[in-house]
């Protein structure tokens, strides 16, 4: 079975991070967005993706060969020379998508995270007999992402309507999508929306069926979801693999804390905490609800909460930080400061406080 992952977006909403690297590379849980979809693909059997590049080419292609290795799994990576939407790449991928296997094609978003029940999708797909599945989760904010209105008892969609102005239900597209080959001759090789100009036309035709989701889904393409998207996963972690989850007494709740990292005395630290590889936690630190990438250093007595710490950076002792805090790569808080929602763009020095949420340039 072969999949394509959607990589192609500027991932604007999650800046200053996705000024650093793409966004399917930003680390969630301690690994690369996109690095949780291919090893449930490669989970369940899928033996080639390929990924829908649209920019910065040279980084995704460094990362592919970094996981081809690690992984028995085949990456190619389709290259636009253009933006081509959501739908574009998959004709520009066709010859790599069709394999005269006429087995259905797994289409992912690069942002969107759950625990990918990819085979009991399989089987949903096989049991309707249409072209086209979506999944679908219930969300309370459904303006944000492509509403689909379905018949409950069989799935099927009478209607796919992409950030709708009105309400017109709960129910929206996950960005997990199986496909018949026969879809691809449904797209040409242009810029193009798979939400707004192919679901509506197969759902017209009754060929489109949705699957409720099971489990947590959150696309965690801007700061606020990505950390709730957090809290999700560490919950479902700790369902389904607790081993991996820190122990001790200095612990609360779900923290996951790469082995390379230190964590000095008397700190306490969670709920909902990642902490990445080669961090250096000194003493007395508290920490919940964020995200500390790799190589960032936390000084002493420093309180972070709801923030998103970039890569490299350090945060001074005293320091507050909180209330949709992000630093991008390689920031310098110094001691004592206070930041209340500041979003800081890479490589700056944060010598006064930020007292309201705004833009650091
Ligand atoms: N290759 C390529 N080329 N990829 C693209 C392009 C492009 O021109 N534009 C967007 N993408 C990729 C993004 O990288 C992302 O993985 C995916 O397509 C969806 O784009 P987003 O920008 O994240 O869309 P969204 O979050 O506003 O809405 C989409 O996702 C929602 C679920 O999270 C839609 O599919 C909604 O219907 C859906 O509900
Ligand atoms: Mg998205």
């Amino acid at each position: 079975m072969k999949a394509l992952i959607l990589v192609g977006g500027f991932g604007t909403r999650l800046r200053p991070l996705t000024l650093s690297v793409p966004k399917p590379l930003v680390e969630f849980a301690n690994k690369p967005m996109i690095l949780h979809q291919i090893e449930a693909l490669e989970a369940i059997g899928v033996n080639e993706v390929v990924l829908a590049i649209s920019y910065q080419p040279e980084v995704m292609l460094n990362f592919v060969k970094e996981i081809e290795t690690k992984l028995g799994i085949k990456i190619t990576c389709s290259q636009e020379t253009e933006p081509l939407g959501t739908a574009g790449p998959l004709a520009l991928a066709r010859d790599k998508l069709i394999d005269g296997s006429g087995e259905p094609i797994f289409v992912l978003n690069s942002d969107v995270i759950s625990e990918y029940p990819l085979k009991e999708m399989i089987e949903f797909h096989k049991s309707h007999g249409g072209e086209a599945s979506i999944m679908v989760t219930k969300v309370d904010e459904p303006s944000k992402y492509g509403v689909v209105v379905m018949e409950e008892s069989t799935g099927q969609v009478q209607n796919f309507v992409e950030k709708p102005k009105l309400f017109v239900g709960n129910k929206i597209n996950a960005g997990i999508y199986l496909l018949d080959p026969s879809v691809l001759d449904r797209i040409e090789l242009k810029p193009t929306s798979i939400e707004k100009e192919v679901f509506p036309k197969i759902a017209a035709e009754k060929k489109l069926h949705a699957m409720v989701l099971p489990g947590f889904w959150m696309d965690v393409g801007q700061p606020r979801d990505y950390i709730t998207g957090l809290r999700l996963y560490l919950d479902s972690l700790k369902q389904k693999s607790p081993s991996k989850l820190a122990t001790g007494s200095h612990i609360v709740g779900n923290v996951l804390v790469d082995e390379s990292a230190q964590i000095g005395e008397g700190c306490l630290i969670g709920p909902d905490v990642s902490i990445g590889s080669g961090c250096v936690i000194e003493s007395g630190v508290r920490l919940s609800r964020c995200t500390v990438m790799r190589g960032v250093r936390i000084k002493k007595h420093a309180c972070l909460s709801s923030s998103i710490i970039g890569w490299h950076s350090t945060v001074g002792q005293w320091a507050r930080v909180e209330n949709m805090t992000i630093l991008g790569e390689d920031v310098h808080v110094r001691d004592e400061i206070y930041s209340n929602g500041g979003v800081v763009l890479s490589h700056k020095e944060i010598k006064s406080s930020i007292l309201k949420p705004e833009i650091v340039m």
